[in-house]
């Protein structure tokens, strides 16, 4: 019970859901550096730092299709959920836990999000 509340208590509202376009992101500043939250067609929301695995593209600017997004500079196609670049490439960005309550999105910088 304790920890739920520690986990609780570490998610700060950021946004509200219908300020992130559909298929599209949205940019938070952080001390973690700028996230990314983007937004499914099924409204899922998953939150990346805004850096290509590869060189570090704006993947805010990216394609968002299904639960990937398609980085603007080389085409790497990175899953929301886990950060992962699809193979062949090879990479990793840091992700974020998000939750959504009503209209209001909330981050935790520290929390897993489970995949
Ligand atoms: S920087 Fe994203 S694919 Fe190259």
């Amino acid at each position: 019970m304790e920890s739920q509340t520690l986990l609780t208590q570490d998610f700060k509202a950021v946004c509200a859901l219908s300020a992130i376009p559909v298929l599209g992101a949205r940019v938070v500043r952080s001390s973690a550096g700028e996230i990314a939250l983007f937004r499914t067609a099924d409204d899922q929301v998953f939150a990346l730092l805004d850096r290509c695995p590869h060189k570090g593209g704006p993947l805010s600017q990216g394609i968002v299709h299904d639960r990937s997004v398609t980085c603007p500079l080389h085409a790497w196609k990175i899953d929301l959920a886990s950060g992962t670049a699809q193979a062949p490439d090879h990479g990793c960005t840091r992700r974020f836990a998000v939750r959504v309550h009503g209209d209001t999105v909330h981050l935790s910088l520290t929390a897993e999000q489970p995949e």
